[in-house]
């Protein structure tokens, strides 16, 4: 059992994750177009804390996730009306056969420990014209998590990470700050990176 499959009951009680999540939401939507017709992948889904607010404005939000216990909750939440389709499978080592008008993520990056292998296999699974959306951590010192099992980067240089999403093909690359987490010890940022596959 991962360790988020032993959070996922209590994921989304935090309001600091659901309140992320909506603000990240928010940021995407000023920044790319999202239409009725748009299929997206929500990378690192969750509980669906960002899929489901950008769910409500495409044609249809799939989510994948290596954790079972995290897209069970998430299956929980889909309704009629708005639906996430789960993909419960690691995409770097068993790469999914579809394209998507865009990929989203929120704080899921750091868990990644091969940038390029990643940032190489979203591209191909990206149509021409595409965007990604990722939301993740600033450069910190190790201390935003108590916990630090799983986690393979502390936050991301903005230079480095938009080189290496340079080298993997993609164009018009955006770094911004767009919120700030502050735990008693000290203040996080939070970044959105954005990019187009032209
Ligand atoms: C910090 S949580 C964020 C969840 C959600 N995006 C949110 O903002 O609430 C990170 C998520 O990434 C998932 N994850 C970690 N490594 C992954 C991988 N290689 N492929 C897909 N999902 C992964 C975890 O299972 C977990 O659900």
């Amino acid at each position: 059992m991962s360790t988020f499959d032993k959070r996922a009951h209590e994921w989304d009680k935090k309001d600091v994750r659901v309140d992320g999540a909506k603000i990240i939401a928010d940021a995407i939507t000023r920044k790319f177009t999202l239409t009725p017709e748009m299929e997206v992948i929500d990378f690192g889904v969750g509980t669906g804390l960002l899929g489901f607010e950008i769910a409500k404005k495409v044609k249809q939000v799939y989510g994948v996730d290596t954790s079972e216990g995290m897209l069970s909750k998430l299956q929980e939440k889909n309704t009629q009306e708005c639906t996430i389709i789960p993909y419960h499978q690691d995409i770097l080592k068993e790469p999914l056969n579809q394209k998507f008008d865009a990929l989203i993520s929120s704080m899921t990056l750091h868990h990644i420990q091969d940038l390029e292998a990643f940032f190489k296999t979203i591209h191909n699974n990206l149509k021409d014209g595409g965007f990604i959306a990722i939301a993740d951590l600033e450069k910190e010192d190790g201390t935003f998590h108590s916990d630090n099992t799983g986690v393979h980067h502390f936050g991301f240089d903005k230079q480095e990470l938009c080189d290496i999403v340079a080298r993997s093909g993609f164009n018009n690359i955006t770094f911004e700050t767009i919120n700030v987490i502050q735990k008693p010890h000290k203040d996080f940022n939070i970044f959105l990176l954005g990019a187009t596959k032209e």
